[in-house]
């Protein structure tokens, strides 16, 4: 039993936008050891097909179950809305923890009825979204916005250039014009620019991610069927579909230590 513990949990994304929920993992299950997949050869998810997605994701799964992860997590919106139920499904006894943008507490918290979403497109275009809408945005206006062209920028690790606040401003303004009050990061590449929007939004517009909720829902999952560390975690190591060199040089800034990276040729 001791051993099924200790295993490590297998988190993964597109590219380095998971590295936003990774933390949040860390931050909430310090006993945890975790394993971080960068499919970043095959970035952006955004653009592709779900039948593209969910390939890509079994093979990172594949990975995972090799390397005796206990649980799963698909940090990331669009591979979740492609792959999450074929996952479960061809893995029904594993934990999976898979996100979708964070409507039900934005329709909480808005006070002037009106709902942004910043997402990829191919999150946005989902029956799995529309289903949400339908769900929980029944007494509140949704206004959607894909943002081609962000997930690059971040992938060079840009935070901050010229062109990245065009393209974002470009995205915030029709947002603001709408009234939204509630802006939700559908997409967990966009945490990283929380400060760049911080810039481009008035106070009183919230802002939502979703890295602590699934965090938490981990926590719930591995609590229920006790199968939560009790450490101590070994470090976190990392693999990336695209250059290695890349994604050492980029961690210190988007998962503030660095770590061991390797190549993942799936
Ligand atoms: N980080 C991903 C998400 O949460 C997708 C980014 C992409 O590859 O397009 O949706």
């Amino acid at each position: 039993m001791a051993d099924v513990l200790a295993a490590p949990i297998g988190v993964m994304d597109s590219g380095v936008g998971g590295l936003s929920v990774l933390s949040e993992i860390a931050r909430l299950l310090p006993n945890e050891s975790l394993l971080y997949v960068a499919d970043c050869g095959h970035v952006p998810y955004g653009e592709k097909s779900p039948e593209y997605i969910r390939e890509r994701c079994r093979r990172i799964a594949e990975f995972f179950q090799e390397q005796g992860a206990k649980a799963l997590v698909l940090a990331c919106n669009t591979a979740t809305v492609a792959a999450a139920a074929d996952l479960r499904e061809h893995y029904p006894d594993w934990p999976l923890v898979g996100m979708e943008p964070a409507v039900k507490p934005a329709a909480a918290a808005t006070r002037s009825g009106v709902v942004g979403v910043l997402a990829t497109t191919g999150t946005l275009q989902s029956a799995k979204f529309a289903a949400l809408l339908d769900r929980f945005a029944t007494d509140v206006r949704v206004v959607t916005q894909p943002c081609p062209g962000l997930v690059e920028r971040i992938e060079a690790g840009d935070l901050d250039s010229p062109l990245l606040r065009q393209l974002l401003q470009g995205y915030v303004e029709p947002l603001l014009a709408a009234g939204c009050d509630t802006i939700i990061l559908g997409c967990t590449h966009y945490p990283f620019l929380r400060r760049l929007l911080g810039e481009m939004v008035p106070d009183s517009v919230t802002i939502i991610d979703t890295g602590a909720a699934v965090a938490r829902q981990l926590q719930r999952l591995l609590g229920e069927r006790e199968l939560l560390a009790a450490g101590p975690a070994l470090p976190t190591a990392f693999w990336t579909s695209a250059d290695p060199e890349h994604l050492r040089n980029i961690l210190p800034l988007l998962w503030k230590k660095s770590g061991a990276v390797q190549s993942f040729t799936r």
